[in-house]
Protein backbone atom coordinates (compact mmCIF):
# COMPACT_ATOMS: atom_id res chain seq x y z
CA UNK A 1 0.00 0.00 0.00
CA UNK A 2 2.55 2.58 1.10
CA UNK A 3 4.06 1.87 -2.65
CA UNK A 4 0.59 2.66 -4.52
CA UNK A 5 1.37 6.68 -5.04
CA UNK A 6 4.65 5.57 -6.34
CA UNK A 7 3.45 3.02 -8.81
CA UNK A 8 0.65 5.69 -10.10
CA UNK A 9 3.42 7.94 -10.50
CA UNK A 10 5.50 6.03 -12.48
CA UNK A 11 1.86 4.90 -14.93
CA UNK A 12 1.16 8.70 -15.17
CA UNK A 13 5.16 9.71 -16.13
CA UNK A 14 4.36 6.72 -18.66
CA UNK A 15 1.37 8.30 -19.95
CA UNK A 16 2.62 12.05 -20.21
CA UNK A 17 5.66 10.09 -22.15
CA UNK A 18 3.19 8.39 -24.89
CA UNK A 19 1.19 11.74 -25.29
CA UNK A 20 4.34 13.57 -25.66
CA UNK A 21 4.58 12.01 -29.30
CA UNK A 22 1.12 13.85 -30.46
CA UNK A 23 2.92 17.80 -28.91
CA UNK A 24 2.51 20.02 -31.76
CA UNK A 25 5.70 21.79 -31.30
CA UNK A 26 7.02 23.16 -35.11
CA UNK A 27 8.96 25.94 -33.90
CA UNK A 28 10.99 25.01 -30.64
CA UNK A 29 11.09 21.55 -31.20
CA UNK A 30 10.56 20.79 -27.81
CA UNK A 31 7.95 18.76 -27.05
CA UNK A 32 6.32 17.82 -23.91
CA UNK A 33 3.60 15.78 -22.73
CA UNK A 34 1.70 16.20 -19.02
CA UNK A 35 -0.61 13.30 -17.54
CA UNK A 36 -3.00 13.98 -14.60
CA UNK A 37 -4.51 11.86 -12.50
CA UNK A 38 -8.14 13.98 -11.33
CA UNK A 39 -10.18 12.97 -8.13
CA UNK A 40 -12.31 10.92 -9.39
CA UNK A 41 -9.05 8.39 -10.87
CA UNK A 42 -9.48 9.33 -14.46
CA UNK A 43 -6.54 10.48 -16.25
CA UNK A 44 -6.22 12.78 -18.56
CA UNK A 45 -3.73 13.90 -20.49
CA UNK A 46 -2.36 17.09 -22.79
CA UNK A 47 0.69 18.82 -25.07
CA UNK A 48 1.74 21.31 -25.89
CA UNK A 49 0.09 23.35 -28.75
CA UNK A 50 2.39 25.87 -30.56
CA UNK A 51 1.26 28.21 -32.88
CA UNK A 52 3.35 31.02 -35.44
CA UNK A 53 2.16 33.65 -33.05
CA UNK A 54 4.36 31.91 -30.00
CA UNK A 55 2.50 33.99 -27.67
CA UNK A 56 -0.54 31.90 -28.19
CA UNK A 57 1.63 28.67 -27.37
CA UNK A 58 -0.59 26.17 -25.02
CA UNK A 59 1.98 24.42 -22.50
CA UNK A 60 1.59 20.28 -21.78
CA UNK A 61 0.05 20.78 -18.58
CA UNK A 62 -2.46 23.50 -19.33
CA UNK A 63 -3.84 21.62 -22.03
CA UNK A 64 -4.06 18.87 -19.83
CA UNK A 65 -6.04 20.81 -17.33
CA UNK A 66 -8.41 21.67 -20.34
CA UNK A 67 -8.96 18.30 -21.11
CA UNK A 68 -9.80 17.34 -17.51
CA UNK A 69 -12.33 20.39 -17.70
CA UNK A 70 -14.11 19.23 -20.69
CA UNK A 71 -14.29 15.78 -19.48
CA UNK A 72 -16.38 16.69 -16.08
CA UNK A 73 -13.30 16.77 -13.36
CA UNK A 74 -11.93 19.43 -11.12
CA UNK A 75 -9.43 18.27 -8.79
CA UNK A 76 -6.09 17.33 -9.47
CA UNK A 77 -4.44 15.02 -7.32
CA UNK A 78 -1.29 13.50 -9.16
CA UNK A 79 0.41 15.72 -12.30
CA UNK A 80 3.37 13.82 -14.51
CA UNK A 81 5.70 15.92 -17.02
CA UNK A 82 7.63 14.66 -19.85
CA UNK A 83 10.27 16.23 -21.52
CA UNK A 84 13.55 15.26 -23.38
CA UNK A 85 15.84 17.64 -22.84
CA UNK A 86 19.35 18.21 -21.11
CA UNK A 87 17.22 19.55 -17.55
CA UNK A 88 13.94 18.85 -16.22
CA UNK A 89 11.07 20.61 -17.65
CA UNK A 90 9.66 21.84 -14.03
CA UNK A 91 5.84 23.25 -14.65
CA UNK A 92 6.24 27.04 -15.87
CA UNK A 93 5.23 29.79 -13.82
CA UNK A 94 2.00 30.55 -16.03
CA UNK A 95 0.78 26.87 -16.04
CA UNK A 96 1.76 26.71 -11.67
CA UNK A 97 -0.86 29.30 -11.08
CA UNK A 98 -3.31 27.58 -13.45
CA UNK A 99 -2.25 24.04 -11.69
CA UNK A 100 -3.05 25.37 -8.75
CA UNK A 101 -6.83 27.06 -9.06
CA UNK A 102 -7.50 23.05 -9.48
CA UNK A 103 -5.49 20.84 -6.68
CA UNK A 104 -2.41 23.20 -4.43
CA UNK A 105 -2.06 19.86 -2.56
CA UNK A 106 -1.59 17.86 -6.11
CA UNK A 107 2.00 16.08 -6.35
CA UNK A 108 3.66 16.57 -9.07
CA UNK A 109 6.08 13.99 -10.58
CA UNK A 110 8.59 15.47 -13.99
CA UNK A 111 11.14 13.27 -15.61
CA UNK A 112 12.70 12.72 -18.81
CA UNK A 113 15.90 11.36 -19.93
CA UNK A 114 17.49 13.91 -17.35
CA UNK A 115 16.10 11.91 -14.01
CA UNK A 116 12.79 12.25 -12.23
CA UNK A 117 11.91 14.07 -9.27
CA UNK A 118 8.80 14.16 -7.32
CA UNK A 119 7.58 17.44 -5.49
CA UNK A 120 4.07 19.27 -4.67
CA UNK A 121 2.77 22.15 -6.60
CA UNK A 122 2.34 23.97 -2.82
CA UNK A 123 6.44 23.70 -3.27
CA UNK A 124 6.55 24.28 -6.84
CA UNK A 125 4.37 27.77 -5.89
CA UNK A 126 4.31 28.97 -2.27
CA UNK A 127 2.19 31.83 -2.52
CA UNK A 128 -0.61 31.55 -5.13
CA UNK A 129 -2.91 34.14 -6.40
CA UNK A 130 -6.12 33.01 -4.94
CA UNK A 131 -9.41 34.97 -5.90
CA UNK A 132 -13.21 34.10 -4.34
CA UNK A 133 -15.13 32.62 -7.48
CA UNK A 134 -18.58 34.42 -7.21
CA UNK A 135 -21.33 31.92 -6.44
N1 LIG B 1 6.31 24.05 -22.35
C1 LIG B 1 5.39 23.21 -21.78
O1 LIG B 1 4.63 22.52 -22.49
N2 LIG B 1 5.32 23.17 -20.43
C2 LIG B 1 6.09 23.93 -19.57
O2 LIG B 1 5.88 23.93 -18.37
C3 LIG B 1 7.16 24.75 -20.12
C4 LIG B 1 7.21 24.88 -21.60
C5 LIG B 1 6.38 24.11 -23.82
C6 LIG B 1 5.90 25.41 -24.39
C7 LIG B 1 6.64 25.47 -25.70
O3 LIG B 1 5.86 24.81 -26.70
C8 LIG B 1 7.91 24.68 -25.46
O4 LIG B 1 7.72 23.97 -24.25
C9 LIG B 1 9.15 25.53 -25.34
O5 LIG B 1 8.96 26.55 -24.42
Amino acid sequence: MADAPEVQGDALLEAARRVRDRAYAPYSGFRVGAALEAESGQVHVGANVENASYGATVCAERSAVAGMIAAGDRRIRRIAVYAEGPTLAMPCGMCRQVLAEFGLDAEVVVGGPAGRRVTTLRALLPEPFVFEAKP
